[in-house]
């Protein structure tokens, strides 16, 4: 059994048996923008946990609520559980001991991280500091690949590629205060799918050194089922549906997830972005029932007026009033 799925397997789409990361009833509103409602997940130790949607269905807002990064305007309510304390209730200056050391981000456009005017070598030191001296740490780095990184620390990022530079700020990320947690929203999005592959190889094998848990985010089901355990599928700011990965390829069981997998690209255009599914996500978070009701093909009366609960189908989480109930 591989290193992915001896994870999987641990846990069904529901529940884990050892949480790091217990999010419950999270909401994110902008004003009058619900942009994430009621979302509830776990994630185990060492496991990757993957978020997919269309845009604007609330990846991002839900990766800014973990990490308490988002703007002023935002308010956030529900609870986020994480190493013994509830993340959305602490202090700023609490959270600020958790952030970038037991929770790290990985940012989308690695140039943003890094200053262009500094060696890659300073900019090393100062993230990494003493450590970049360690044994381990040099062996870890030129184990992922970073072996030119060393050797041309001398050089300005811009001598580098985009996929070398996303994989030392995913290394530092890890490797910098040892994090137990690593949220990577959309870390491949700008990448080419060679160096798409690489980083999600970085990834899996970060994961088995420091048994790293870490939550994914992306647009693209054919790169969450390479390096997830679980899923989380949203739409409209809701979580319409949790699963293994296996579960999920196998046995969808919410239209939404069943639309998206018949959106996906072939094999031979693999890494693009998702085909539009017919209809719009526009205005989705606003509907008094199900946000997917407008476009789904097994919607019911009901759908248009409530919301369906979270109810367990086989393995999965599902929020639906007619779900795939089939093996
Ligand atoms: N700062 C903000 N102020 C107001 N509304 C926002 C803000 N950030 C996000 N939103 C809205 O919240 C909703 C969710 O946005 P979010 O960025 O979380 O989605 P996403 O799934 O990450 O999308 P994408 O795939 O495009 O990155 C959208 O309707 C978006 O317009
Ligand atoms: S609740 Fe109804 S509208 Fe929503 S996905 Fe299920 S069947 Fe479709
Ligand atoms: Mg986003």
């Amino acid at each position: 059994m591989t290193a992915e799925l001896s994870h999987a397997a641990r846990a069904s789409g529901a529940a884990v048996d050892d949480p790091l990361l217990t999010v419950a009833d999270l909401s994110v509103r902008y004003g009058r923008t619900t942009a994430v409602n009621d979302v509830s997940f776990e994630v185990a130790r060492g496991e990757i946990f993957g978020l997919v949607g269309e845009s604007g269905s609330g990846k991002s807002s839900v990766c800014g609520a973990l990490a308490r990064l988002l703007p002023r305007s935002a308010q956030l309510t529900g609870a986020v559980q994480f190493e013994g304390k509830n993340l959305v209730a602490l202090p700023e200056k609490a959270m600020r001991r958790v952030r970038g050391r037991r929770v790290a981000l990985v940012p989308q456009q690695p140039m943003t991280s890094l200053s262009p005017t500094s060696t890659i070598g300073r900019q090393m030191q100062w993230y990494l500091g003493d450590q970049l001296e360690n044994r381990e740490v040099r062996e870890t780095l030129a184990a992922i690949g970073l072996r030119p990184v060393l050797d041309r620390s001398a050089n300005l990022p811009m001598g580098f590629s985009g996929g070398q530079l996303q994989r030392l700020l995913i290394a530092i990320a890890s490797l910098s205060h040892k994090p137990s947690l690593l949220l990577a929203d959309e870390p491949t999005t700008t990448l080419d799918a060679t160096v798409q592959a690489q980083v999600l190889r970085l990834l899996l094998e970060l994961r088995e050194r420091l048994d790293l848990s870490i939550v994914y985010v992306s647009h693209d089901l054919a790169v969450i089922a390479q390096v997830c355990d679980r899923v989380g599928v949203m739409y409209g700011g809701r979580l319409v549906e949790v699963a293994t990965v296996q579960e999920l390829f196998t046995a969808p069981r919410h239209p939404y997830t069943q639309a998206l997998m018949s959106a996906m690209p072939s094999r031979s255009q693999r890494g693009e972005r998702l085909r539009a599914i017919p209809g719009s996500a526009s205005g989705a978070n606003r509907l008094p029932g199900c946000p997917f009701a407008p476009r789904c093909t097994r919607a019911l009366e009901v759908c248009h007026r409530i919301m369906p609960a979270a109810e367990q189908i086989g393995g999965s989480m599902v929020r639906c009033h007619n779900p795939e109930v089939g093996p």
